[in-house]
């Protein structure tokens, strides 16, 4: 039987003549509607809590632009807060989180199949999406990859290289191994859940990969990634799963193979045509065109939309910006960038 949709196609590793295309953090601050939606909501965290506005908000750039895929609006700081943590968002600066410093830390988190209570409004609106959304949009759900939320659960916060973590993973490695390991289990249970609530892919965000150097790049990238996707493919072999190990460079060859996934995403400091050579062999891909245009626009934009299609227009190839779109994008780039890859 053809799958009528096309994401799905191209993750199962059909290129095809035009890709097709999703945005990361296609719901967001750059749309009036979302903005008008989240101040209905009162703060960013009951947007994600709140199942019907959640709903809408992951709707509205579908509405908008006819996008191929939605994905789910919730956060990757959930898990964490699941688990037991403090979390809050101050505005304009971003998510704050009690820290972990130490195994009394550590010992205060709840178990792997402990979060459902907290996460159940994001099974709520994964269950709402699938009756709600066009026959032909795929719906993805996703998380964070433990390494990423562990650099959050560890600093409290966002930090530019990840100190806290490393320092913890170099003076308390027991510690350190216990976390990932918690965040491995949590992860399953989550996603796995996200599958059972009608979510068709899964993506994984690690977007603080590129500072895992070495040993640790295979110990905290690519074998908690490994794990996650063994377990989601024994309980639900048919659900296609995206790894963003974002800044991941020259290691973006060979992950694909390395983890088990069936698409690797990948950010703006590697070539497409790289990609093509080393990546694409193994499967779909995902990814590359500069969050900055979508600010700036104009031909540049048509330029490098038009040159990532066609590196890409030999294999499977789903078209994505490089990172998340941000608060400053004109709307009109967006429409600009997939009039060009669906004109092309
Ligand atoms: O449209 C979508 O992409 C779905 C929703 C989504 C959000 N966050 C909503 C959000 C997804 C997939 C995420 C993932 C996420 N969250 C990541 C991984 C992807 C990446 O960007 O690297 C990370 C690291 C987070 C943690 C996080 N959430 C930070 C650091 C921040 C503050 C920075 C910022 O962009 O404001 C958030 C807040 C956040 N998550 C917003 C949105 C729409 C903005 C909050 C607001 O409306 O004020």
């Amino acid at each position: 039987m053809t799958q009528p949709k096309t994401i799905l196609r191209a993750l199962a590793g059909e290129p095809l003549p035009t890709p097709p295309i999703w945005m990361m953090r296609q719901a967001g601050r750059y749309l009036p509607e979302y903005k008008a939606t989240r101040a209905e909501a009162g703060d960013f965290l009951s947007l994600c809590y709140n199942s019907d506005l959640a709903t809408e908000v992951t709707l509205q750039p579908i509405r908008r632009y006819g996008f191929d895929a939605a994905i789910m609006f919730a956060d990757i700081l959930l898990v964490p807060q699941a688990l037991g943590a403090d979390l809050w968002f101050v505005t304009g600066e971003g998510p704050r989180l009690s820290t972990i410093s130490d195994e009394s830390d550590f010992a205060k988190l709840g178990g792997a199949d402990d979060i459902h209570d907290t996460l159940a409004p994001i099974y709520q609106t994964l269950r709402n999406l699938r009756g709600a959304l066009p026959h032909e949009t795929t719906l993805i759900g996703f998380a964070g990859a433990p390494w990423t939320v562990a650099t959050y659960m560890i600093a409290g916060r966002g930090t530019p290289d990840q100190g806290p973590a490393h320092a913890l993973k170099a003076a308390h490695p027991d510690v350190f191994d216990a976390l990932i390991q918690r965040l491995t289990d949590a992860t399953i249970e989550y996603l796995s859940s996200q599958i059972d609530a009608g979510a068709e892919v899964i993506k994984l965000f690690d977007s603080w990969a590129g500072s895992l150097k070495g040993d640790d790049f295979d110990r905290y990238a690519i074998a908690p990634a490994a794990r996650i996707i063994a377990a989601l493919k024994q309980r639900h072999s048919d659900t296609p799963i995206i790894a963003f190990p974002r800044g991941a460079g020259e290691r973006y060859a060979g992950f694909a193979q390395a983890t088990g996934a069936d698409c690797v995403a990948f950010d703006d400091a590697v070539s497409a045509e790289w990609v093509a050579e080393k990546v694409q062999p193994d499967g779909c891909v995902q990814g590359n065109l500069k969050s900055s245009h979508m600010v700036t626009g104009g031909e540049k934009l048509v330029r490098e939309t038009r040159r990532i299609v066609e590196a890409l227009r030999n294999g499977p190839h789903i078209f994505n910006l490089g990172h998340g779109i941000t608060p400053d994008a004109d709307p009109a780039n967006v429409q600009l960038m997939i009039d060009t890859v669906r004109g092309a």
